[in-house]
């Protein structure tokens, strides 16, 4: 069965020019855009979608890092979506993500390391709510 996952593109991976190349990524793997939009992530929305990692040392660097500014974010499909994407993507930390991944190749900076992933598919619904509340829910993931 397909897997449904959520990426947002950081405002540092749009003013340096790197959408379509990142994007084409994740199409030339053979996973479906079934949403993309860009987006204005307002401080509030950035704080409800880190939610989890309030009150570590990063927090309020990563919010500045995404918030108040346009991000470009996509619900991508595909067969085990979630994992796949993740290696598309590579490790949080650039520095230590292999060559050929998004971060591997193209940052350095560990909070503005250019591109978030969902890690689960809880993570995918509740960040789908946030980034994208139009979007209508496949049935298998409704509660
Ligand atoms: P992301 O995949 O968007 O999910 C949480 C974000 O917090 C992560 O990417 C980084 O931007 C940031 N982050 C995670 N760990 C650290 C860390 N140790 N130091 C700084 N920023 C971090």
């Amino acid at each position: 069965m397909d897997e449904y996952t959520l990426v947002f593109l950081k405002p540092s991976a749009i003013e340096r020019g790197l959408v379509g190349e990142i994007i084409s990524r994740f199409e030339r793997k053979g996973l479906e855009i079934v949403a993309l939009k860009s987006l204005y992530m307002t401080r509030e929305m950035a704080e409800e979608f880190y939610s989890v990692h309030r009150g570590k040392h990063f927090f309020s660097d990563l919010i500045n890092t995404v918030g108040e500014k346009k991000i470009v974010a996509f619900i991508l499909r595909g067969r085990s979506a979630i994992s796949v994407v993740r290696a598309l993507v590579g490790a949080t930390d650039p520095v230590k993500a292999s060559p050929g991944t998004i971060r591997g190749d193209y940052g350095l900076d560990i909070t503005d390391n250019l591109i978030h992933a969902s890690d689960s598919p809880e993570s995918f619904v509740r960040e789908a709510k946030i980034l994208f509340p139009e979007f209508e829910l496949p049935s298998e993931y409704s509660d």
